[in-house]
């Protein structure tokens, strides 16, 4: 049997066919879902780049159009479907356009049935695992092959090492970069560890190098990214644990701030904490997703921690500075969440004083243990209790970021804001920060003296250097 070709392999012998062309065909890619998720799909534009591809944002225009799908919820699959509809009529109007779905959904079997049956005009799947596999497919379908339908490798067991694919980066000074891949925990409503398989981490010198490399490149932010990250290192030989993985990264020279997500909280413990306030470059803030404030819920999540133990670590980083910055993921109408225990989600945020909180509404996915159980709850119960959910944190957030007034924060600088004249970035504790400014400013760190507290942000003014 003839060994299958490497990927750089594939990748010339694409370069090779799209060369002749007098025009470079254009690509257009799309990513939903996570910053994992959007990570991926910075690999699969590295990727068509080195095979001879343009890039372009406009998908009606593009040659090949890829969408990058999320399946955490039924909305974000059905945008996706909706989204395809509007494709075919591209397709319709320029038929060699090729169009490919890859990503989460691509790793579920109800979704390929569905468009192998109904969206014949799809031309290439494949899912997470198999985004090495891209060049060889783009290679196939140049070669005249109609459809290419790519499955999940990992249900083969294979352990293929996508992780360390390159990414085309869509900012210059900004970078998220995985740690690890995949989860373990199996929460009862989730279908993450269906799609992306079990954990695995990256080696730590593959990361350091690669951060080594962003921060001389001039990159201010590194975002490590990981389903759990606090699970990291438990399959790696080497004995190390994420705490140690920050600890190296700080050490490395530069101007720059770390930040991570997201935190399980049965695995966020006190080293986590210590290292995050003994390391000056990791960003004051936690990403701690709750979930439900009540332990019964919790338990029926199966998350595997209490409220008490939850608080215990909010305690513990707040006995060392007083208003370290918490946010939080919340799903709302859980199968029969009663009022109570709703009653109990809105005590916690109270308690907590989240800066902000990234709300929900529990949607079923089929394959889940969730999906078994059965719910009495309306759908107009769940919407009524999740704008309830959202005028509290409003009030929170706008009292809380009050404790900013008079403060001055070093912000890295995203860009300019929506309101004229005024530029937006994000502090050490990922509050977001708006101030006049000018536009180049965008990608360097400011100093910004705070006057003003809204619901979403705080408002200040620049500081010339301290
Ligand atoms: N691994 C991360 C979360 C990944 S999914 C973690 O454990 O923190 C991001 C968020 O989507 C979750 O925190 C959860 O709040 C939400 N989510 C996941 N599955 C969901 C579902 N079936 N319905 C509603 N929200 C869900
Ligand atoms: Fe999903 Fe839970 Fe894993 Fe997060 S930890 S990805 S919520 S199963
Ligand atoms: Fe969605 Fe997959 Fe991320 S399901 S949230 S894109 S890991």
């Amino acid at each position: 049997m003839k060994p299958e070709k490497t990927i750089n392999e594939n990748i010339s012998a694409v370069w090779e066919i799209l060369s002749k062309h007098n025009t470079p065909p254009s690509a257009c890619v799309h990513s939903y879902g996570c910053q994992l998720n959007v990570s991926d799909g910075e690999k699969i534009k590295d990727m068509l780049l080195k095979m001879g591809f343009t890039l372009t944002e406009n998908y009606e225009k593009a040659d090949m159009v890829i969408f990058n799908t999320c399946a955490v919820r039924e909305n974000a699959e059905d945008r996706v479907f909706g989204n395809l509809g509007i494709l075919k009529r591209c397709k319709e109007e320029k038929p060699h356009m090729i169009i490919g779905i890859c990503g989460c959904m691509a790793s579920l079997e109800h979704v390929t049935d569905r468009i192998n049956s109904s969206y014949k005009f799809v031309d290439i799947v494949f899912a997470p695992s198999a985004l090495d596999k891209l060049p060889a497919i783009v290679l196939e379908k140049l070669s005249g092959k109609k459809r290419i339908l790519c499955p999940d490798q990992y249900k083969n067991g294979e352990k293929i090492p996508v992780w360390e694919l390159e990414q085309k980066r869509d900012s210059s000074f900004k970078a998220s970069v995985p740690v690890m891949f995949g989860c373990n925990n199996f929460c009862t409503y989730c279908i993450v560890p269906y799609v992306r398989g079990r954990e695995r981490s990256r080696k730590p010198e593959n990361i350091v190098n690669e951060v080594k490399k962003l921060v001389s490149d001039g990159y201010k932010e590194i975002m490590l990214l990981g389903q759990n990250v606090n699970s990291y290192g438990s399959d790696l030989e080497e004995n190390i644990d994420f705490p140690e993985l920050l600890e190296r990264i700080n050490a490395i020279d530069g101007d720059f701030v770390i930040r991570f997500m997201s935190s399980h909280p049965k695995d966020a413990g006190r080293k986590l904490i210590d290292t995050i306030i003994k390391c000056e470059k990791i960003g004051k803030h936690l990403h701690l997703p709750v979930q439900s404030g009540s332990d019964e819920i919790l338990c029926k999540m199966n998350r595997r921690y209490t409220i008490k133990k939850y608080l215990e670590t909010i305690d513990y980083a707040r006995s060392f500075i007083p208003d370290f910055s918490f946010t939080t993921d919340i799903i709302v109408g859980f199968p029969n969440e009663s009022r109570e225990d709703f009653e109990l989600t809105l005590k916690l945020m109270k308690q907590v004083k989240y800066d902000n909180i990234y709300s929900f509404i529990y949607s079923k996915r089929s394959g889940t243990k969730a999906a078994e159980m059965t719910d009495c709850i309306s759908d107009d119960e769940k919407s009524r209790r999740m704008t309830e959910l959202l005028s509290l944190q409003r009030e929170i957030s706008t009292e809380n970021y009050k404790r900013f007034i008079g403060r001055t924060m070093r912000v890295l600088v995203d860009g300019k804001s929506k309101k004229d004249g005024f530029m937006t970035g994000k502090s050490s504790e990922f509050v977001i920060v708006e101030f006049e400014g000018s536009e180049s400013l965008t990608g360097s760190f400011v100093n910004v003296e705070i006057t003003e507290a809204k619901n979403w942000a705080v408002v200040g003014k620049i500081k010339k250097e301290i």
